[in-house]
């Protein structure tokens, strides 16, 4: 799987450790940046990575800002794109199980690079249910191609 990540300054340290995290597991990782800490504009970066997995260069991406937030907000004006913001283990499962989230959205500011590695980890390991959700996941699409 091929797998893109992406953050601003707010985000650089645990981008990096996830980056680290994604090539041990044997996944084909693009690095959009940033690569320093200097302050940067969070949506240059949501938007490489957003618009990657939205024309299928790579399948997931991870973003990540200091809250989460801002990158969420730009990487779900893509199509195609269902980016979740996840906080702890749970709604790193449900993001996957439930939502079947294509773009992965933490908070550096707010969890430990530990933490973020562990929810990382967890959105890969966890698999998409289908069924009911299928559904609901169609009437996004649907809504999407309405506006
Ligand atoms: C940058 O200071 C900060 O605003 C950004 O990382 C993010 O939290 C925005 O949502």
């Amino acid at each position: 799987m091929k797998i893109a990540v992406g953050s601003d300054h707010g985000g650089l340290e645990l981008k990096q450790a996830l980056f680290n995290m994604l090539q041990q597991r044997g996944l084909e990782v693009e690095d959009f940046g940033a690569f320093t800490d200097d302050s940067v504009d969070y949506p240059d970066f949501g938007v490489k990575v957003a618009s990657a997995v939205s024309k299928g260069v790579v399948e997931r991406g991870i973003l990540v800002c200091g809250t989460g937030i801002g990158m969420s907000i730009i990487a779900n004006k893509f199509s195609g794109i269902r980016a979740a913001l996840v906080h702890d283990e749970f709604t790193a499962q449900m993001s996957k199980e439930h939502n079947n989230a294509n773009i992965l959205v933490m908070g550096g500011r707010i969890l430990t690079v530990a933490q973020g590695v562990r929810l990382a980890e967890i959105w890969l390991d966890t698999k998409f249910e289908g069924g009911r959700h299928q559904n609901r996941l169609l009437k996004i699409a649907a809504a999407e191609q309405a506006e």
